[in-house]
């Protein structure tokens, strides 16, 4: 085996790290810590600064969202075993890891918190937005499954599911930002 060799599948390993529940239960206090914290700094301001966060951290749940299945077609065609495959485990685990859980749970606290606080949560166009929201929470469940089975090497769907599972987040995104935006019901 080369350095390089080597050094690529140290990549790969799984590092020691917090659990996700314990990583996701530090992500909520922060995000409630720091809205509190905006909330005593900037008294009636604070709605559109948490507004703005919350826009902030749809992007990057969404940027993740799109990009992880465009990896998950690439990964299908790298034969099991090969540097190539174990390479997109890696980059799977830490979008996910990084950026994606992360981003959708500001995103729901922070969303929460806007909603209570304007008082949307008796409006229509809001529960149309949050089934639609629920409904790309449960993709994300599917895709976190998925980064699980592949890194498992027993993915056992073809890069065409793939292909078409790469637009349900964008179709949810287009309905949901309809949603908020024009307020139609
Ligand atoms: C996860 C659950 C979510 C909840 C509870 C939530 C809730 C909210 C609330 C209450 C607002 C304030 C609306 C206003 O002030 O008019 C808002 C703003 C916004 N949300 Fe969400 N949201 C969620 C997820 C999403 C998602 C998934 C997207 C896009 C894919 C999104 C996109 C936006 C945008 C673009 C705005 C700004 C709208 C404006 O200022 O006109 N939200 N959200």
């Amino acid at each position: 085996m080369t350095n390089d060799d080597s050094s690529r599948t140290s990549v790969a390993e799984p590092s020691a790290q917090a659990s996700p529940a314990k990583r996701a239960a530090v992500a909520v206090g922060v995000t409630i810590a720091a809205t509190a914290g905006a909330m005593l700094v900037l008294g009636d301001a604070a709605y559109l600064w948490v507004k703005a966060v919350h826009v902030i951290a749809i992007i990057s749940w969404m940027a993740g969202m799109l990009y992880l299945p465009r990896l998950f077609i690439y990964h299908c065609e790298a034969g099991v075993g090969s540097p190539q495959s174990e390479t997109f485990k890696v980059m799977e685990r830490r979008l996910l890891q990084i950026i994606i859980n992360p981003a959708m749970i500001v995103s729901w606290v922070l969303g929460l918190w806007l909603a209570w606080s304007a008082g949307y949560f008796s409006d229509g166009w809001f529960h149309a937005k949050l089934a639609l929201a629920l409904a790309l929470s449960g993709v994300h469940g599917y895709f976190s499954a998925s980064v699980r089975a592949f890194a498992e090497d027993r993915n056992s769907k073809t890069a065409r599911h793939w292909r078409i599972m790469n637009e349900v987040p964008t179709l949810l995104m287009i309905g949901i930002v309809i949603l908020v935006i024009v307020k139609p019901f």
